[in-house]
């Protein structure tokens, strides 16, 4: 995608906008949505290729190897060494996925039987699996009604003397609020682990995401900016947490041979192979450019659409760099003649990759967590009386309302600016037309 819009990128756009303007007023009305038989505001997507001949030539030097296992494998040093390029952190271990690496994280931060980690409930169920299963305890915490990542405030009020940990989701590739959190964190000694899964390239303030916290973890998983097909990342500089994320990825093994073979850790095997690490080497070579024409497919979007009556655009700091694992705005419900169902059905008869909400409940919301049914249908910490927390009573405002009125744009590196204008068209389009006057 180029940075600015050809010539006829643009004339294309401007005859498009144009045109239905004009229909419009003709009509006297808004122009006839393609739902209802009308012309569609948006073409086909330009072809998405994600990877190609340089995941191939990489992966054909793991296949010559005599060893695939990763432990100084020239795959995965290659891998940390282009990841250590982009994300200066002294520690990196690759491992299995996200959730692998959030599982890490935790151990290696010492979470242990009661413990409180405070995160969102907007996100995967990969951000919590690893606090669970090392005994802790998650807290969630109420969200910014525009960017969707943890509300600093609502986190100061949920910090008790048992919370350990604050995990900062950087939801759909938007950096949360790292200043805030940092210093709460450092007021209260907490350990700050970002969970940068949907946010690979991504600048806070400039900066890398994952660098400001104590521990940083990625996912490579098939959906995420790059891939492996599966995998993760895990990273800190922390001295304490740092040496320790190589164990608690490889069943509490130490391969730098410190304990003498004896195991000083209890962990499981979240390993990442050689063959992963290869494409994951080659993958990461097109991070810059994936996350930069994300970055513009974003802003552009967001230029376009804001000032639309009834619509939130997704809010990003001016200072930091969203790389939108997807477009996420907000529809005012009052502010329109017909709900989410049929003005989501409205934007994809445009030919808008849209989708109404993200995930169907906050995770509190999930059977699981309401029967708090975590092993064998039973829940060892409340049991033992370390915990007091009740899924069933926990009710987070703003979470509830991003869940029952967001909409999602499927946005990808690959789509140029003049296919983004014609999806601010077509949203535009439904805007007017089920807009109340
Ligand atoms: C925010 C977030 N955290 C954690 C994960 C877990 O990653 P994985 O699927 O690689 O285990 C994901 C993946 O979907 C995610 O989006």
């Amino acid at each position: 995608m180029s940075s600015h819009p050809s010539r006829r990128d643009f004339l294309a756009s401007s005859a498009a906008a144009v045109s239905l303007g004009a229909l419009a007023a003709e009509a006297g009305e808004s122009a006839k949505l393609a739902l209802h038989g009308g012309e569609k505001a948006v073409g086909p997507a330009p072809k998405h290729v994600r990877w190609g001949e340089l995941e191939r030539d990489q992966l054909a030097k793991a296949v010559d190897q005599t060893s695939l296992l990763y432990w100084k494998g020239p795959q995965t040093s290659l891998f940390t060494q282009r990841f250590k390029a982009i994300y200066p952190l002294e520690h990196v271990h690759v491992c299995s996925s996200g959730t692998a690496a959030l599982h890490i994280a935790v151990a290696a931060a010492g979470i242990g039987p009661g413990d409180e980690v405070i995160t969102s409930s907007i996100t995967d169920m990969g951000t919590v699996i690893g606090v669970l299963f090392q005994q802790g305890v998650p807290v969630f915490a109420d969200l910014n009604p525009t960017n969707y990542n943890l509300d600093p405030q609502d986190v100061a009020r949920r910090i008790t003397p048992r919370t350990k940990a604050i995990i900062a989701v950087h939801l759909g590739g938007n950096p949360a609020d790292m200043s805030a959190l940092l210093k709460l964190a450092d007021e209260h000694k907490l350990t700050l682990i970002e969970d940068c899964c949907q946010a690979w390239g991504a600048l806070d303030r400039g900066k890398p995401i994952g660098t400001a916290g104590h521990i940083a973890c990625f996912s490579l998983q098939q959906s995420k900016h790059i891939t492996s097909g599966d995998g993760g990342v895990v990273a800190s500089s922390h001295p304490t947490f740092g040496p320790l994320l190589q164990r608690f990825g490889d069943k509490g093994t130490d391969r730098g041979g410190a304990t003498g073979g004896l195991f000083h850790e209890f962990a499981t095997n979240y390993r990442m192979s050689e063959l992963q690490s290869a494409f994951a080497a080659a993958q990461i070579t097109r991070l810059d450019k994936i996350a930069s024409n994300r970055a513009q497919a974003g802003s552009l979007l967001t230029s376009r659409i804001s000032g639309l009556k009834g619509l939130t655009p997704h809010q990003v700091n001016s200072a930091d760099r969203c790389v939108y694992w997807f477009y996420m705005l907000r529809m005012k419900p009052e502010a329109f003649k017909c709900d989410r169902a049929e003005f989501v059905k409205a934007l994809s008869a445009e030919g808008i990759p849209a989708a109404a909400g993200y995930i169907p409940d906050p995770l509190y919301g999930n059977p699981v967590f309401q029967k708090h049914s975590f092993f064998a249908g039973r829940w060892p910490v409340k049991e033992m009386g370390l915990t007091q927390m009740d899924y069933s009573k926990v009710s987070l405002t703003e979470t509830e309302s991003i869940l029952k009125t967001c909409i999602r744009i499927q946005l990808n590196e690959a789509m140029t600016d003049s296919y983004i204008e014609s999806i601010a068209t077509g949203v535009k389009k439904v805007v007017d037309y089920y807009a109340i006057a």
